[in-house]
């Protein structure tokens, strides 16, 4: 589902609390994903699963700041996100449905730091950025 203009409007005002945190959710959301969801550790052989570790650090925030300029191009999501696309289609080879595992943990992420901030329009809001970005870095699959 497409983002309306309300929706752009929640996800530019509840971004930069999350932007500014890049390193630390996404570790939590990687480290959250990986315990409930133990079989997306397949993707990462040699990484270090514990929380707070330097690679759970650094990737998570690789992804975060991807996220970051996706947000910064509401209106065009496919431009900044072409090349992550090939990648995890054509090289890394994610299966799609890790992705909404991905979405929901760093939804969850949000909450826990957020929860004043995430009214009802903002978490529908999120929950669909999150969406359109994995509909696009699965779009190279079909
Ligand atoms: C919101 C969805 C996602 C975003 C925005 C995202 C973003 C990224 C980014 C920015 C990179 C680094 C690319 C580079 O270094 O050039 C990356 C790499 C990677 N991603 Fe994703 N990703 C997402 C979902 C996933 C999921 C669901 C999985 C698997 C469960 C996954 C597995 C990987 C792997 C294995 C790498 C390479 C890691 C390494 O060895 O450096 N990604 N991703």
């Amino acid at each position: 589902m497409a983002l309306n203009t309300d929706d752009k409007a929640n996800i530019r005002g509840i971004w930069p609390c999350i932007a500014s945190h890049a390193e630390q959710y996404g570790a939590e959301a990687l480290h959250r994903m990986f315990l409930c969801h133990p079989q997306t550790k397949t993707y990462f052989p040699t990484f270090d699963f514990h929380a707070n570790s330097a690679q759970l650090k650094g990737h998570g925030k690789k992804v975060m700041n991807a996220l970051t300029e996706v947000v910064k191009h509401l209106d065009h999501p496919e431009a900044s996100l072409s090349h992550l696309s090939d990648l995890h289609a054509f090289t890394l080879r994610v299966d799609p449905g890790n992705f909404a595992l991905l979405s929901k943990n760093i939804l969850v992420v949000v909450a826990v730091h957020h929860s004043d901030k995430l009214d009802c329009d903002t978490h529908e809001a999120l929950d669909k950025f999150l969406n359109v970005v994995s509909g696009v870095l699965t779009s190279k699959y079909r």
